[in-house]
């Protein structure tokens, strides 16, 4: 008895190992995961778009060749700056902006151009320019004609007006201000739709997700174009954020500028980890929260209504080249890729946010 118990139990155990050895050798076997070959602006249902700095997509394959993949939008991060395109006074400069545009149709990007009016990153001679406000007028009207002229039919839209309120809602005191006086804003509205009547017009700022007053001056002054017949296509959103951004100031922003019935752009998306300037590197943990932000931001975006989704832009492609550490003076990681041109958390996070 005690021999036969033994047989059968080694049976027993023989055929387990047989059925296990059997299925492992006959289940299919585990296939890796399908490469897929994402790309940004197709995992999306609105338009994707980054900054471009013209040297870098000149001279930087790595640059050019995420900037060819990854979007189907681009916005001169500087090339069309007053102080780029018209150095002196009546001369103009188009090189690089032209390079950037004629790379935009090449490789079928709409190009987002900005800025025609802003208080900063003005040629020197506008800084000391003196005239009575009939030649300052002529100077505003000219710069933007010029511009909106020679970009027509090759640039879809325009920042028109950027960053002309404070904080508190109030009117930034601008070189255009004094001489030019509050209403400058809408003239040059007027001035640009002249040129181009075709083209979109947005005006952009930045503080929206934190300042309330701000919001409600934007909204008030879209409100009153309005009602004066001022030509305005878009509100700018430009969402230079930090990590530990709220949800509910990021909702609040896009619903005001939802609120204005216009098309509504983040126009210049990047989220910053170290405000506090204590952190030296970029650990998981960070990017993971950071990936989050990212994700409410483009989960509130994807929720307003289609027709008013300009898109989504970041201020430039990847942490080596954003402009924030140099403006906050301390290093930082606030782009969807890393300095080698690698994917973050934060993309993965952008299709996340979008579906
Ligand atoms: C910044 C650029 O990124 C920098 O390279 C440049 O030195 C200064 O301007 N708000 C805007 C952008 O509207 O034009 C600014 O771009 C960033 C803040």
């Amino acid at each position: 008895m005690k021999q036969s118990a033994f047989y059968v139990l080694l049976l027993a155990i023989l055929c387990i190992a047989c059925s296990k050895q059997g299925s492992a050798v006959t289940a299919p076997p585990t296939a890796p995961p399908p490469v897929m070959d994402t790309v940004l602006y197709k995992s999306l249902p609105f338009k994707m778009g980054a900054s471009i700095n013209v040297n870098l997509l000149k001279n930087n394959t790595a640059y050019s060749a995420v900037v060819t993949k990854e979007f189907n939008s681009v916005t001169p991060e500087n090339a069309m700056k007053m102080g780029a395109l018209q150095p002196q006074q009546n001369v103009f400069n188009w090189a690089d902006a032209d390079y950037l545009v004629n790379f935009a149709a090449t490789n079928g990007k709409r190009v987002h151009g900005h800025t025609l009016n802003w208080y900063n990153s003005l040629p020197a001679w506008v800084n000391t320019f003196s005239g009575d406000s009939a030649a300052w007028e002529q100077l505003l009207k000219t710069h933007i004609q010029t511009v909106v002229t020679h970009f027509k039919g090759k640039v879809s839209s325009w920042d028109v007006v950027n960053e002309a309120f404070n904080d508190d809602g109030s009117i930034r005191n601008s070189i255009w201000v004094q001489h030019l006086g509050t209403d400058y804003i809408a003239r040059c509205f007027q001035y640009a739709r002249q040129a181009d009547s075709a083209v979109l017009l947005f005006y952009n700022d930045y503080g929206q997700e934190y300042s309330a007053a701000k919001r409600n001056a934007i909204y008030a002054m879209v409100s009153s174009f309005k009602t004066r017949g001022i030509p305005v296509d878009g509100v700018g959103l430009q969402f230079h954020l930090t990590y530990t951004q709220t949800d509910a100031n990021i909702a609040a922003a896009i619903a005001s500028a939802v609120q204005t019935g216009l098309k509504v752009h983040i126009a210049e998306l990047d989220i910053r980890l170290n405000s506090d300037k204590t952190k030296s590197v970029l650990t998981p943990e960070l990017a993971a929260q950071q990936a989050a932000r990212y994700k409410t931001v483009v989960k509130a975006f994807a929720s307003i209504p289609a027709q008013q989704q300009y898109g989504i832009t970041t201020w430039n492609v990847s942490d080596a080249d954003s402009w924030i550490p140099a403006w906050q003076g301390a290093p930082d990681w606030p782009l969807p890729f890393d300095a080698n041109y690698k994917r973050k958390p934060a993309y993965g996070a952008i299709i996340e946010g979008s579906k």
